[in-house]
Formats: structure tokens, C-alpha cells, sequence
């Protein structure tokens, strides 16, 4: 089933000089890029972006780090994307994440884990609205 899906390289995978190998893993996995994006989250985009995180303890800290430099935000398309890429990104906490993933390769971090990516449908068409509007 072709789906589309968003993944953003967050500042720490910027910052890194990460996004042309992310980019590359998502090309050579198969997927078409429909859109690319280099911005900086405001403060308002970034609690509307993780507004399910609201009431979460680290939601302070989650704001605080994506609006701390630029991102860089892809729509891609292709066969089982959005579950495809949960799988290319790895498990939240980059140290447990599995070698071979993105943030296993890449990264220790949980606030600083590289890059997001939408876990549903629901969840990629609230994103896309905050981000390519
Ligand atoms: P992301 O996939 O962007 O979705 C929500 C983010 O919250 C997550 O990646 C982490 O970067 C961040 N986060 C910060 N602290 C925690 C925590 N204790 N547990 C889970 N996620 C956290």
C-alpha cells in the first residue's frame, strides 16, 4: 500500500552534517521525496507539532530542543512508509535503539535522537499541516 509519511532530521542531526546520509537511506530504501523543507520550529509550531506530549514531564525540554536550530523536514512516499521508517529511525532512546537504525548508528540520546518521524496516518497529516503550511 503506498503511504506517505514525514520525517524531520531534528537540530542535533543538522548541527552533525547527518541530513545528506539520512536523505540517502530513505532514497536507497526505495521512497520518493515529495517535499524537502530547511526551517527553524518557533516556539508556537513546536507545542502545536508535539501538542500529544503536552502534559508529559519532558515537554519542556522537547520544545526547548527542536527550536534550538534548523531542521530539515521530508514527505516521502512509498509502500508501508510510515511503519517502514519507525523502522529505519530506531527505538526512541537512541542507546537502546538497534545498530543498523538511524538513531542506533548515530546517536546516545533521547531529546537529541536525530530525527522524528510520524507514527501514524492521523500523525502525519497533523504534522504536515504545522510544517507545510
Ligand atoms: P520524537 O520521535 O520526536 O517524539 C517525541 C520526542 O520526545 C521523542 O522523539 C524524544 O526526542 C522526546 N523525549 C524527551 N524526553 C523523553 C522521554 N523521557 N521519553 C520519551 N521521549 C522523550
Amino acid at each position: 500500500m503506498t503511504e506517505q509519511t514525514l520525517f524531520i532530521v531534528k537540530p542535533d542531526g543538522v548541527e552533525r552534517k547527518l541530513v545528506g546520509e539520512i536523505i540517502s537511506r530513505f532514497e536507497e530504501k526505495g521512497f520518493n521525496i515529495l517535499k524537502l523543507k530547511m526551517f527553524t520550529f518557533t516556539k508556537q509550531m513546536a507545542e502545536e507539532f508535539y501538542s500529544v506530549h503536552q502534559s508529559k514531564p519532558f515537554f519542556g525540554e522537547l520544545v526547548s530542543f527542536i527550536t534550538s536550530g534548523r531542521v530539515v523536514a521530508a514527505i516521502i512516499e512509498g509502500d508501508n512508509a510510515i511503519a517502514a521508517t519507525r523502522l529505519m529511525v530506531g527505538l526512541t532512546k537512541s542507546f537502546e535503539a538497534a545498530p543498523g537504525t538511524i538513531r542506533g548508528d548515530f546517536g546516545l540520546g533521547i531529546s537529541d535522537n536525530i530525527i522524528h518521524a510520524s507514527d501514524s496516518k492521523e500523525s502525519f497529516e497533523k504534522e504536515v499541516a504545522v510544517v507545510f503550511k
